[in-house]
């Protein structure tokens, strides 16, 4: 401070750039030196941006902490409507009109760069759920949360093509909760519409999943209370998740 303080202005402006400059150049450096291992380094942080521009939207919008504990997305979970051609990019607002039929859903990891061999999709499956943590508003929560969706057993192309598995990827996904599709109640105002992707391990001890009794409070008969209770309860772990805001359809101005 005291030496700025001491610079005439030009000056001053001058080291003001360098700061701003200087961070760029390592990269650059970097990248002129593909063999270096900070290159490496360099794949790594990018292929980290991603998932903590997913994990920001998530705690800008509340839904970390009131649906989801704090977590680092692993995988990407992208969800079309392709009739309406209407695409969930975590917090747009869709109209509940163009969301009346299933979504199709992908999931893949955020780099083309191979995963772990603990990775591989033969010692997973996969749980794609949508809940509505706002039911029947988000003010007063008291259906909350309400389940839309469940699906397990999910595979993704891009998953497939990634490991070559054999065993997992003729598996068609099981529907265990039917898609019902958004209809927030007029007045209620905008609500939080979450898709969650889980992961669980296959294997002896692998417990079945089993739909809730209830999609009110996800059977679990108390406010706030869902997909989260639900994910412990069959030892399923986070690793996706997107949303999308919606209001009834006759609010809309
Ligand atoms: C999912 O797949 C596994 C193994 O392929 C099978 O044992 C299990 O019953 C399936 N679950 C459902 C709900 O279909």
């Amino acid at each position: 401070m005291v030496m700025l303080a001491a610079m005439n202005k030009p000056c001053f402006l001058l080291a003001v750039l360098m700061g701003l400059v200087f961070p760029l150049v390592p990269r650059v450096y970097v990248s002129a030196a593909p063999y270096d291992p900070p290159h490496q380094q360099a794949i790594v942080d990018d292929a980290l941006r991603p998932a903590s521009a997913i994990r920001d939207a998530l705690r800008e919008s509340s839904i970390i902490p009131d649906v989801l504990d704090d977590f680092t997305p692993s995988l990407s979970l992208t969800l079309t409507y392709p009739s309406t051609h209407s695409t969930v990019e975590l917090g747009n607002t869709l109209r509940p009109s163009l969301l009346t039929h299933q979504p199709v859903y992908q999931f893949h990891p955020f780099t083309p760069t191979p995963l772990l061999p603990s990775d591989d999709t033969s010692s997973f499956f996969y749980t794609l759920i949508l809940t509505d943590p706002d039911a029947k508003s988000r003010k007063h929560p008291i259906w909350s949360e309400y389940c839309h969706w469940i699906l397990t057993n999910a595979s993704s192309p891009e998953l497939i093509h990634h490991h070559n598995t054999n065993t997992n990827t003729k598996t068609k996904h099981r529907i265990l909760k039917k898609y019902l599709p958004p209809s927030p109640p007029p007045g209620t105002g905008l609500h939080r519409y979450v898709f969650v992707l889980l992961r669980g391990e296959t294997g002896a001890d692998r417990k079945d999943v089993s739909a809730p009794k209830k999609r009110r409070h996800w059977g679990y008969g108390e406010e706030r209370r869902g997909v989260r209770d639900w994910a412990a309860e069959y030892g399923l772990v986070v690793v996706g998740a997107n949303f999308f805001y919606a209001r009834h359809e006759g609010d809309w101005v």
